[in-house]
């Protein structure tokens, strides 16, 4: 009854994803099966490397490269089944091969050109980092995409580095299963990047004082600062209750020519890089936390207008898991 109420006022608050979906082994089954062995997943960066692998929920992912050609498959226990591999700009996604189903492109609907774009600048690769959660992998992309919890879990990192007034400078997209949340820099942390700008000449995709965040279902999230900088994640399941949070920072510098330019670019990125993990470090025990409450929960939360592209995660895995049953 209170829920066909709220329906009245929100026609489609929709239905969340069971919450035994965050520790049961059935459930981690039913995930690798009909999400990771059928979406287009994210790769790595298509650059020199000869070739990329990743594990997701029990399913191993190898991919080689022949000049330009990228070719794979998917190892899930003794059965080996041919990847079907593309590229938007040079972010490479694989998926399982089969009839039908969405392109890549339609797939990464509407970033298809702005991720091509942001893509550009993964140049100067540093190298890729993994950090373990003892948390089911949709606490982290819910952890994500929860774009208010900076004042309290990163009350000295993430939190005063964007702007304070949030209801004018915090632009949320909903696009179904993917989003993007772009939140402009405070003052003083635009004009650190304009002054790191004027040493390092940084390429840009795009002039935009802005830490920014475009999430692609499932289980990838690009994020950038100032237009420049750009970090891919990927939420990688490891089992119902942990997961490894993987991403590579890319600080695209036009002036490396000399070992001055080289030493202050590696000490920027170096900055950066551990910068990055001192936020993963306060959001790692809060997602483990949530983890050891979840099987306690006693209802549904009520999310804001804001906040719900958390919503459309469930509901898309909802989708995703009908469309494959
Ligand atoms: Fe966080």
């Amino acid at each position: 009854m209170i829920r066909s109420c709220f329906q009245a006022i929100i026609p489609d608050i929709g239905e969340f994803l069971p919450h035994h979906h965050f520790w049961t082994e059935a459930a981690f089954a039913e995930e690798r099966a009909r999400v990771f062995g059928h979406c287009w997943l994210y790769m790595g960066v298509f650059d020199a490397t000869s070739a990329l692998s990743a594990d997701m929920a029990g399913l191993r992912f190898e991919i080689l490269r022949q000049g330009e050609t990228l070719r794979g498959i998917c190892r899930d226990g003794d059965r080996v089944h041919p990847l079907e591999v593309d590229r938007c700009g040079a972010l490479v996604f694989a998926r399982v091969a089969r009839e039908g189903g969405p392109t890549l492109a339609q797939h990464l609907h509407p970033y298809t050109e702005r991720l091509a774009a942001m893509s550009a600048n993964c140049v100067n690769p540093e190298p890729p980092v993994g950090i373990p959660f003892q948390a089911n992998w949709k606490a982290l992309i819910e952890n994500t995409m929860d774009d208010f919890h900076g004042s309290t879990v990163h009350p000295q990192t993430i939190h005063p580095a964007v702007h304070p007034d949030w209801q004018t400078h915090l632009t949320t997209e909903r696009h179904g299963a993917n989003s993007d949340s772009r939140w402009r820099l405070a003052d003083g942390t635009a004009d650190w990047w304009t002054k790191l700008d004027a040493k390092l000449k940084m390429a840009k995709f795009a002039e935009e004082p802005f830490y920014r965040h475009t999430f692609i279902f499932p289980n990838f999230y690009l994020a950038s600062f100032y237009g420049a900088v750009v970090i891919p994640h990927r939420v990688d399941p490891v089992a119902p209750d942990a997961s490894v949070l993987r991403w590579q920072l890319f600080l695209p510098t036009t002036r490396l020519e000399t070992a001055r330019d080289r030493a202050f670019h590696r000490s920027t990125a170096s900055y950066l890089i551990a910068s990055a993990a001192d936020v993963i470090d306060e959001d790692r025990p809060v997602c483990e936390a949530v983890q050891q409450g979840r099987p306690g929960i006693l209802g549904n939360g009520v999310y804001g207008r804001r906040e719900r592209r958390i919503l459309d995660f469930h509901q898309a895995m909802l989708r995703q898991l009908a469309a494959t049953a």
